[in-house]
C-alpha cells in the first residue's frame, strides 16, 4: 500500500538529432530546479528530494529511501525522450543498463506526502512538467529498491523507437489573433526532448496583421492569410473560404490541424475532409460553457463553479462538441475576473496543447497530461 506519492519532474537536458547535432545535444546543460521549488523546500510537504543524475533512476533514488522502503514506478506514463530510445536500439542496451545509465527523461524526484500532492502540482505541473508517476511502498526483504515494469517500459521504449522510423505529423495550425497557443505547439514542436513527432508546417490566419502571424514568421514557418472577407460575394462564402484552406494545407502535405483561436465555424464539407485529424483547444472543461466567452460564462455560473480549465477536443459538426482528448483544470480565485481566468486557462492550455498533439502524433491513445 502506497503512503507516499511521488513527483517526477522531467528532465530536459538530452535532446535529440533532429534539430542539434549529437555534441550539442549532449553539451546542454542540466535543467537546474532550485528555483522550482524553492517556495517548497521551508514546508513539510517535500520528504526527500533527488536529482537524477549519472547513475540513472536505479542508482540515485535509492540514495533516499531508508532500507525497508521501495519505489515503484509506473513505466507507462514515463515520457521518455527519443534519445534514450535511439541509444537503446543503437547501442543494443537492456532496460536495466539504461535506467541505471539514464535519467530517462526524469530530472528531478520529490518524495511528497499524499496530503500534499495537489498544492505540490498546482505549483510545478504546467511550469516544470511535474507528474505523479510511482508511489513509494513497504520493500519486500531483498528485493530491488526501484521497481519499474519490464514489459510496460519495453512497450513505452518501442513506441517511441517505432516513431524514430516514421516521418514526423506534419501539422497545419489555424489561427485569428494572438497566437499564445500556437507559439506553445511551436516551442514543444522543436523541444526535441519533448518528443511529439510533429513539425508545424503551416499556420494560416483568416485575419492579418495578427501577433499569431508574426510568431510563426519570427519562428521560419511558412504563414499566409486567407481572410473569408474575400469569399463574401461566393455562393457559399463559407465552403470556398474552407476550400481554399484546404488547398493551400494539402499543398503543404499536412497531416494534422491544431485550431488555436480560429474565430470561425467551419462547413461539414470541412470537419469531414479532415475528420479525426482536426482538434481545437477551448477554454473551459467541456461539455460545460462551449461557444463564445467561455471564461465569463463559468464566472456567472450558479451556484459558483470551484474550477474552470481548457478541453483539447477532436472538431466535429458541432461548436465545441467533438470527442475530448485531453482537459487541464485550474481553480476560480475570489475576485477573478474574466481576464484574470483567461490568463490562468492559458497557462493550462500551454500544456495541454503540446501534450494532445505528441499523443495524436505518436499515436498514444491516452493523452499524458
Ligand atoms: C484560447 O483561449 C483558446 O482556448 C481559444 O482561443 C484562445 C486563443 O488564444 N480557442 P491564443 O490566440 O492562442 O493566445
Amino acid at each position: 500500500m502506497g503512503f507516499v506519492d511521488f513527483i517526477l519532474g522531467h528532465h530536459l537536458f538530452v535532446v535529440i538529432i533532429h534539430f542539434k547535432k549529437i555534441g550539442e545535444e549532449l553539451l546542454t546543460p542540466t535543467k537546474i530546479y532550485t528555483e522550482a521549488i524553492k517556495p517548497l523546500l521551508h514546508s513539510n510537504k517535500i520528504k526527500a528530494i533527488a536529482h537524477i543524475t549519472g547513475g540513472g533512476l536505479l542508482e540515485n533514488i535509492p540514495r533516499i529511501l531508508p532500507d525497508h522502503l521501495a519505489v515503484h514506478l509506473n513505466a507507462a506514463e514515463m515520457n521518455i525522450p527519443p534519445v534514450f530510445a535511439w541509444l537503446a536500439s543503437v547501442g543494443n542496451i537492456a532496460n536495466h543498463e539504461l535506467q541505471r545509465t539514464y535519467n530517462c527523461g526524469i530530472g528531478l524526484i520529490l518524495v511528497v506526502p499524499k496530503t500534499s500532492v495537489v498544492e505540490v502540482l498546482a505549483l510545478l505541473k504546467h511550469t516544470n512538467d511535474a507528474r505523479v508517476l510511482g508511489t513509494v511502498r513497504a520493500r519486500k526483504e531483498a528485493a530491488p529498491q526501484v521497481v519499474i515494469d519490464d514489459a510496460a517500459f519495453t512497450l513505452n521504449i518501442r513506441n517511441v523507437q517505432r516513431n524514430l522510423l516514421t516521418p514526423k505529423k506534419r501539422v497545419g495550425v489555424l489561427i485569428s489573433g494572438t497566437g499564445s497557443n500556437l507559439q506553445a505547439l511551436i516551442e514543444a514542436t522543436r523541444d526535441s526532448a519533448f518528443g511529439s513527432h510533429a513539425e508545424v508546417v503551416l499556420v494560416i490566419s483568416n485575419k492579418d496583421n495578427v501577433l499569431g502571424l508574426k510568431r510563426a514568421a519570427d519562428a521560419g514557418i511558412p504563414h499566409k492569410v486567407i481572410s473569408h472577407l474575400t469569399f463574401k460575394d461566393s455562393p457559399s462564402p463559407r465552403e470556398a473560404f474552407d476550400r481554399a484552406m484546404t488547398a493551400e494545407l494539402e499543398a503543404h502535405n499536412v497531416d494534422l490541424i491544431c485550431l488555436a483561436g480560429f474565430m470561425r465555424i467551419l462547413s461539414a464539407e470541412f470537419v469531414r475532409r479532415w475528420k479525426g485529424n482536426l482538434v481545437n483547444i477551448h477554454p473551459s472543461l467541456l461539455p460545460k460553457y462551449p461557444g463564445l466567452h467561455a471564461q465569463q460564462q463559468a464566472l456567472d455560473a450558479t451556484p459558483r463553479d470551484t474550477h474552470s480549465g481548457c478541453t483539447v477536443h477532436y472538431v466535429d459538426e458541432g461548436v465545441d462538441t467533438g470527442a475530448i482528448i485531453c482537459q487541464e483544470m485550474v481553480p476560480i480565485l475570489d475576485g477573478d475576473t474574466e481576464d484574470s481566468l483567461t490568463q490562468r486557462i492559458h497557462k493550462a492550455e500551454h500544456y495541454a496543447y503540446p501534450r494532445a498533439l505528441r499523443s495524436l502524433a505518436t499515436g498514444n491513445t491516452i493523452c499524458k497530461c
